[in-house]
């Protein structure tokens, strides 16, 4: 599986600003109501600083002149503040919550819809855990920037803004002494923001590679335990666990570093400010309230300030997080179809001509796996394909149903180019069954019914059933009710091998691929499906991978797929008789053949 330094598509050079621009149709639907939280934040921030003017106004007038009329006046002032203020953040918290959990749930549907619609090609080189967490805590980061950095960013600035105005107004020669850390502040959130990105990065591929770790270990927990790897599998969690510490702790110093910065530069500026006014009021050239009106500006910016490293700590989490929803977003879903139908009597039944493929994953200067495979496969004729393990034979299926696309080469069903197919049509009339049976989490009639367009009900249901020698379904404790599945009853190899069978055939497709679909069955229970699909196979075109001689014998006629290409095609009896290899692969099991 892919590790954090070969995570496709893994960047460093970037902007976050311009990464962050991308959210921006996700956001708009919910914009007004974000902007107007913006707003009401921007007025609350502001009230606060509304608070030292009135301070001022207190100590140089009522207290100055002991007027306790005064000073009640001013107290009550400041607290009808605190509560505006008060509100209004909590109105701000109520606009935006429920809209921005809507923006996470449509960009989390949409990534899901997406990864339905990317090719499999895509899904062999991407690690799943990388995908699960990108689907959640990558866009539970994204909502929480819009939530808050996002908002506390601008309303930080403008509330800096609005305080430094006040205090130059107050005193212009305290301001410039307040405002002389700003600089060096500046050039340390740059600095920071850059190196903060790269830390953020490793650490949410790192968390990517742990979830598929853990998804690993969980989906083959038999294969651990049955090969006792719990202790290797215990130790490489927890190398990797101890890696994303390390990055972890790596981001924690790099916050602590800033924040010491932009917390010890400003207090030794107010504390200078401090001393400054003092010795100018105890001059007369300033007046007490003033210079209280001043420092209680200074510290109500305090906070502004303060929260700018993790702001921006978290924004750059949020940019990354962004970057890695896109590359996925950004992968190129399965083609629109190329229009390029040609019809052709001579075409009929399915047709491979000069078909080469190979994985993209493949290491370079490999053999590809399909070197020119020509294959006719005549209307109503089912065709079994034999080759030795690897030689190709899951991957020739697989291209018919358009899991992955041939490198060159043409595939064509009655005369039709496939890729010239919408994909619907494609899979209404191709039906497949792979080696490995999967079953959803679902009812057995739905998982099979899933095989097949909506209006199909009890009476389709039996039959595939019955071709498939399905019947246990119906002993199930709900019957073809009961629930199958990862969250549901657990079945043998067998049975969920004749599901997939049952699913296959259930819509009646034109064109039947079936990859090995007995290799689970006894052999009495193998005789019985294959007589069943006998009738099955009367009218459809077909090809079934087969290893034993009696599924091969469904047959009309056998393809020996060798090196790449179809060595030989004829009758089992006629390959047995002219061709060694096919022979040899057949020999030992021949008896049962008879
Ligand atoms: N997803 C994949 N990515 C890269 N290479 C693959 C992939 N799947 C299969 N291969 C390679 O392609 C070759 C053919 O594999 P394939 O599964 O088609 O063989 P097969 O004939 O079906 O074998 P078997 O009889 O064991 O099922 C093998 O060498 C295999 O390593
Ligand atoms: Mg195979």
């Amino acid at each position: 599986m892919a590790t954090t330094q070969e995570t496709p598509g893994s960047r460093t050079d970037r902007s976050a600003v311009r990464t962050l621009l991308r959210l921006w149709p996700y956001v708009r639907p919910v914009r007004a109501r974000w902007f107007t939280a913006a707003a009401v934040a921007v007025v609350a921030s502001c009230l606060a600083l509304v608070i030292p003017l009135v301070l001022k106004w207190m100590v140089d007038g009522p207290i100055t002149d002991r007027d306790p009329a005064g000073v009640w006046l001013g107290a009550l002032f400041l607290f009808l503040l605190g509560i505006g203020e008060a509100l209004l953040f909590g109105l701000r918290r109520w606009l935006v919550a429920r809209p921005l959990a809507g923006v996470e749930a449509s960009m989390r549907a949409e990534l899901y819809r997406h990864l339905q619609r990317l090719p499999v090609a895509f899904h062999d080189r991407w690690a799943s855990g990388q995908l699960l967490s990108r689907g959640t805590t990558d866009l539970m980061l994204v909502r929480m920037f819009l939530a808050f950095p996002l908002t506390f960013l601008l309303v930080n600035s403008v509330t800096i803004l609005v305080g430094v105005v006040i205090m130059l107004v107050q005193d212009v020669a305290l301001g410039l002494v307040i405002l002389v850390p700003a600089v060096p502040v500046m050039v340390m959130c740059v600095v920071f923001e850059k190196r903060y990105a790269l830390v953020a990065r490793r650490a949410q591929d790192q968390v990517g590679d742990l979830t598929t770790l853990v998804e690993e270990s969980v989906l083959g927990i038999r294969i651990i335990k049955g090969f006792g790897r719990h202790r290797s599998q215990a130790r490489a969690f927890r190398e990797m666990a101890r890696t994303l510490r390390g990055t972890e702790l790596h981001k924690a110093r790099l916050l602590a570093t800033i924040w010491a910065v932009i917390i010890t530069l400003p207090e030794l500026a107010i504390g200078a400010a401090l001393v400054l006014g003092t010795v100018r009021v105890a001059d007369g050239d300033l007046s007490a309230g003033t210079l209280v009106a001043f420092l209680s500006t200074a510290l109500a910016l305090r906070w502004p300030v303060d929260s700018i490293g993790f702001l921006l700590a978290m924004s750059q989490e949020a940019a990354t997080a962004t970057e890695r929803y896109f590359e996925v977003m950004d992968a190129v879903p399965e083609d629109r179809e190329v229009a390029k139908a040609q019809e052709g009597e001579a075409g009929r039944g399915l047709r491979f001509e000069g078909v080469r493929f190979r994985y993209p994953d493949a290491p370079e200067g490999s053999p590809p796996v399909l070197d020119g495979v020509d294959l006719h496969i005549r209307p109503g004729e089912s065709m079994a394909l034999v080759g030795a393990t690897g030689s190709g034979k899951t991957t020739l299926t697989a291209l018919v149903p358009r899991l992955y696309e041939p490198t060159s080469g043409r595939i064509t069903l009655d005369g039709r180019d496939i890729t010239a197919m919408p994909r619907e049509e494609l899979r209404a009339l191709v039906a497949v069954a792979f080696e490995e049976p999967t079953l959803f989490s679902a009812s057995v009639a739905d998982n099979v019914l899933m095989g097949t367009a909506a209006e199909a009900g009890e009476p389709q249901l039996e039959r595939a059933l019955s071709v498939a020698q399905a019947g246990f379904a119906h002993d199930l404790p709900q019957g073809t009710a009961t629930q199958v599945g990862e969250q549901g009853l657990s079945l043998s190899g067998g049975q969920r091998q004749r599901l997939a069978l049952a699913r296959a055939v259930v819509g009646r497709p034109r064109f039947l691929v079936l990859d090995d679909p007995l290799s689970a069955l006894d052999v009495h229970t193998e005789a019985l499906v294959e007589a069943a699909l006998r009738d099955v196979l009367a009218e459809t075109t077909a090809l079934i991978v087969a290893h034993r001689p009696s599924t091969v014998l469904l047959a009309d006629r056998v393809a020996l797929l060798s090196g790449g290409r179809v060595a030989a095609v004829g009758t089992h009896h006629e390959l047995l008789r002219d061709n060694a290899e096919y022979a040899h692969l057949m020999a030992g099991t021949e008896e049962a053949a008879r």
